[in-house]
């Protein structure tokens, strides 16, 4: 009973991040069935850390001071079942079990539930930022419960990324209440990756602009205020040759087949069961779901062939008004996660302060970009605002770049290049301030083919009508 805190599953996650918190002074134990794992965790260790590995669960428990903070990195699903199931004869009341994976929040409900009965307390947290965070300074979003949470605290607020001196890493709400935040980070992930994607395409397919062009340009924007990881890192990509075979960048030879393991799925499918409208992510996963069809896209690709009509655009202000679009489509990609997030909070009585999410969303995490800051103020601003195109400030910005993203995706669609993201990131713009909405007529067909009733906008009640 020495040591401050315990990992189970010392793969690369695990261990980066008992040896960040070693780095700031806690003794650290990892337990592993695996002996190599539980080695190296040792091996990596400096003179001035305090650490141990270990295999064998009971000794591993037996090394905690109490009540324990046990942290699980192993495969979400029922890997985490088994080592909860594993540690549970040798913990007892007061302990505390995190599951620091990309569980599916429905069981993280379910484990916090079995778990309290018996007196422990579990957490689901969201970890970002992958190997490198893990190492030097992640976002966390723990959910689960408040008291407990302060045994956790001084640790994770020591290891987290900082921004301005702030950690980014904060108590969220109870239950699965970080799990969910930390599966709408990855549905905003995989929509801003897919903005990126569709930049990159219709600059080289649709226009022929040369990747030395298109590395610059994501440079240049990461020097202004799309500043963000993803460009950041795409910047990196567009420059790195093939070492291997030599034949130049390593971008052209990557397959087109891109694969997921499943949160930004989970994203839309659980905002379509609580009526959040996420149209950019649900566009996202679906284009990683076509791009799993290459052989029917190479048939179709010959069968369909679209050559595209010449514009007459020259580059610069091509890239400058892709730049504005870029921003305005980010803006919007952001409004619909957030707002799924304050939908989500309503819905399962989280409790979310989405200050504090944009604030941990700040740095360490892979969807960390300068625009949280903006998203902070406005929900500083006001503590219960719905969605962020309500933020005065905000609305100006995206106002002031709209005739950008409509002059895209009107250059997409004269070029035959996909780009379902800016697409959708403008319907959900233009439905969203749309004061009135075609669906009235929606009512009145459901009134006419299945008396399915109506409310008017002139007279109080429900209405059928017989309309033949
Ligand atoms: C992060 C990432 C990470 C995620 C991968 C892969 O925040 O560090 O979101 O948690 O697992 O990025 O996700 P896909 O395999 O689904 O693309």
């Amino acid at each position: 009973e020495e040591f401050d805190f315990g990992m189970v599953g010392l793969g690369v996650m695990g261990r980066n991040l008992l040896l960040n918190m070693a780095d700031h002074g806690f003794s650290v134990a990892g337990l592993d069935l695996d002996a190599e794992k539980a080695a190296s965790l040792e091996q990596e260790a400096t003179e001035e850390h305090k650490v141990k590995g270990t295999t064998d669960a009971q000794s591993f428990v037996a090394l905690i001071k109490k009540p324990r903070a046990i942290m699980l990195l192993v495969p979400a699903g029922k890997p985490v079942d088994a080592v909860i199931n594993s540690l549970l004869p040798y913990l007892e009341e007061g302990d505390i079990v995190v599951d620091g994976g990309n569980s599916y929040f429905p069981d993280t409900n379910r484990r916090v539930e079995e778990l309290e009965a018996k007196g422990i307390h579990f957490f689901g947290m969201g970890i970002s930022g992958g190997e490198k965070g893990a190492r030097f300074g992640p976002s966390m979003m723990p959910g689960g419960n408040q008291s407990a949470y302060e045994r956790l605290r001084p640790i994770f607020e020591a290891i987290a990324a900082k921004v301005n001196g702030e950690p980014c890493v904060t108590y969220l709400g109870k239950g699965s209440a970080g799990n969910y935040t930390k599966m709408v980070h990855n549905g905003i992930e995989y929509a801003i990756m897919e903005l990126i994607a569709e930049t990159y395409d219709l600059l080289k397919r649709g226009f022929g602009v040369k990747n030395e062009t298109i590395q610059q340009l994501f440079e240049d924007w990461n020097n202004s205020e799309l500043a963000s990881f993803l460009v950041e890192i795409t910047a990196d990509i567009l420059k790195k040759n093939d070492e291997v075979t030599g034949k130049g960048l390593l971008l052209d030879y990557i397959s087109d087949t891109a694969r997921a393991k499943g949160t930004g799925k989970w994203t839309s499918q659980n905002a379509m069961d609580i009526q959040a409208p996420v149209p950019s992510i649900d566009a996202a996963v679906q284009m990683r779901d076509i791009s799993k069809y290459k052989e029917e896209r190479v048939a179709a690709s010959k069968l369909l062939p679209y050559d595209g009509i010449a514009t007459d655009i020259d580059e610069e202000t091509l890239l400058k008004t892709l730049k504005d679009a870029f921003y305005f489509s980010m803006i919007n990609i952001y409004a619909q996660g957030m707002a799924q997030l304050y939908i989500a909070s309503k819905e399962y009585d989280y409790g979310l302060q989405l200050e504090e999410v944009a604030k941990i969303w700040r740095g360490g995490c892979i969807i960390r970009a300068v625009c949280l800051e903006d998203f902070r103020k406005a929900y500083d601003a006001n503590k219960d605002l719905p969605n962020l195109l309500l933020d005065a400030t905000l609305a100006e910005k995206v106002g002031a770049t709209q005739q950008a993203a409509r002059d895209v995706v009107k250059l997409a669609v004269d070029k035959g290049v996909p780009v379902s993201v800016f697409m959708t990131a403008l319907a959900y713009f233009d439905s969203y301030r749309s004061e009135t909405l075609p669906t009235n007529l929606i009512q009145a067909q459901r009134d006419f083919f299945g008396a399915h009733k109506y409310e008017r906008t002139d007279v109080d009640g429900i209405f059928h009508t017989e309309w033949n």
